[in-house]
């Protein structure tokens, strides 16, 4: 008797690992770092500390944080040949490709597998972070930065973006942002990093792979086709109306819906709280922004919340990229800066006890079939 095989598409609801870097509590509306819940660590830690957190699973002790805060503040330094990639292409490539070509760089000639590599790890999301200041600042006629010493590493991004040109609350905003991306277990480019990894790829060349799945609008893209979306709805009394037109047209609404969440996304409630702090310093195209995303907000209760389709990180956090200054082609590549220390956490992790990942597939042609010579095919 033929053993019954299923095909689970998406791997959806396939448990592919076992993990203490991030928990999803989809029953309480709650995602937690290493156990410590993301709303405690947005109020009180920093994206330094959560990186620390997300590696070494525990909160780090005083004089070990500052190590750990010099040793990224050093690798954020930029070497010459990233310097002159960037001048070469920041103005002919998007900004994720040329974070693939830049942090690929960095993989030449390297062998993965040593879960104790945490400097790699340091250095990847430190240089992610540089890579995209400077290839902001470049794009807009500047030149390289240095990170400096003093400064924490939101600020060293803004600084290196804007030569000093930000307000200090964008320094909170931006360093919220980044803890709020930072990790959410095994999302479609957390598992492309695995799969590379598990091959023994190396780290940097793992990081490079979970950029490009990153890419898509099902998952990282969807920040910048969200902001996209409410410029081209343009005006939140025409939202109704577009959305109807939307879901009548089985279109995906941008920023809405989640794999994993069928209930408002946490993230998605701290970021809300961090905007209704700013909400009199927003300027006009934001404040517009902000109107369009509240109405899709409030009309997707009524449209999509009963088919289990709520509002996701992605419908918020434009309006903040915006308020801060980033350039909208920029939006999924700051979200791949902050994913970076999720993605590295997890190949640590995984190369601690390593499995190639290889799955199966079904197959459902026929076999085995006779090779018939094309000349005796004939033309139709
Ligand atoms: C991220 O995995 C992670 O953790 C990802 C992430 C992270 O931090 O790493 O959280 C980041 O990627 C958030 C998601 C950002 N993507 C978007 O906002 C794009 C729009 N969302 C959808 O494409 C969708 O909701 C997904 C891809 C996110 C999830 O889709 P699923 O789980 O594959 O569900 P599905 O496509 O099978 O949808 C089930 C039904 C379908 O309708 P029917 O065919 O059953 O009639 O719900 C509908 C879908 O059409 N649906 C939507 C919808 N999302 C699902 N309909 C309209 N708009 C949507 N956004």
């Amino acid at each position: 008797m033929t053993e019954h095989k299923t095909v689970l598409k998406g791997l959806e609801g396939v448990y592919v690992t076992e993990s203490g870097v991030s928990l999803i509590d989809t029953e309480n509306g709650a995602l937690y770092y290493a156990g410590y819940d993301l709303r405690e660590l947005v109020e009180h830690s920093s994206f330094e500390e959560v990186m620390f957190l997300l590696i070494h699973k525990r909160l780090p002790l005083r004089q070990e944080f500052s190590e750990f805060r010099e040793l990224i503040r050093r690798s954020m330094e930029l070497e010459p040949i990233h310097i002159e990639a960037i001048h070469r292409y920041a103005r002919i490539v998007d900004v994720l490709t040329l974070l693939v070509i830049l942090i690929s760089l960095k993989g030449t000639g390297r062998q993965g597998g040593d879960p104790r590599d945490v400097n790699s790890a340091v250095d990847i999301v430190a240089k992610m972070g540089s890579f995209l200041s400077t290839i902001v600042r470049i794009k807009e006629g500047g030149d390289y930065v240095p990170p400096r010493s003093d400064f924490s590493y939101a600020e060293n991004l803004l600084n290196m973006m804007n030569g000093g040109n930000y307000e200090d609350e964008h320094v909170e905003i931006l360093d919220d942002l980044l803890i709020i991306h930072a990790d959410h277990g095994i999302s479609a480019s957390t598992f492309a990093a695995l799969v590379a990894a598990s091959t023994l790829s190396d780290m940097y060349s793992s990081v490079a792979a979970a950029i490009l799945a990153l890419k898509g609008p099902l998952h990282g893209g969807a920040s910048e086709a969200s902001y996209e979306q409410a410029l081209n709805i343009g005006d939140p009394a025409k939202v109704p109306a577009w959305l109807e037109a939307t879901l009548s047209q089985k279109k995906k609404v941008m920023g809405f819906g989640h794999r994993v969440y069928k209930i408002y996304d946490p993230r998605a409630v701290v970021l809300k709280e961090i905007i209704a702090k700013y909400l009199d310093r927003m300027d006009g195209k934001v404040r517009l922004v902000y109107e369009i995303t509240k109405a899709l907000e409030d009309y997707g209760q009524k449209y999509l919340a009963p088919r289990g389709i709520f509002p996701n990180l992605d419908l918020w956090t434009p309006i903040l990229y915006r308020m801060i200054g980033l350039p909208s082609d920029t939006f999924t590549a700051l979200f791949a800066v902050s994913r970076s220390a999720g993605w590295t956490a997890h190949i640590l992790e995984y190369w601690r006890d390593n499995r190639l990942i290889r799955p199966l597939h079904l197959y459902v042609g026929e076999y085995p079939r006779k090779y018939i010579p094309m000349e005796l095919r004939g033309d139709s």
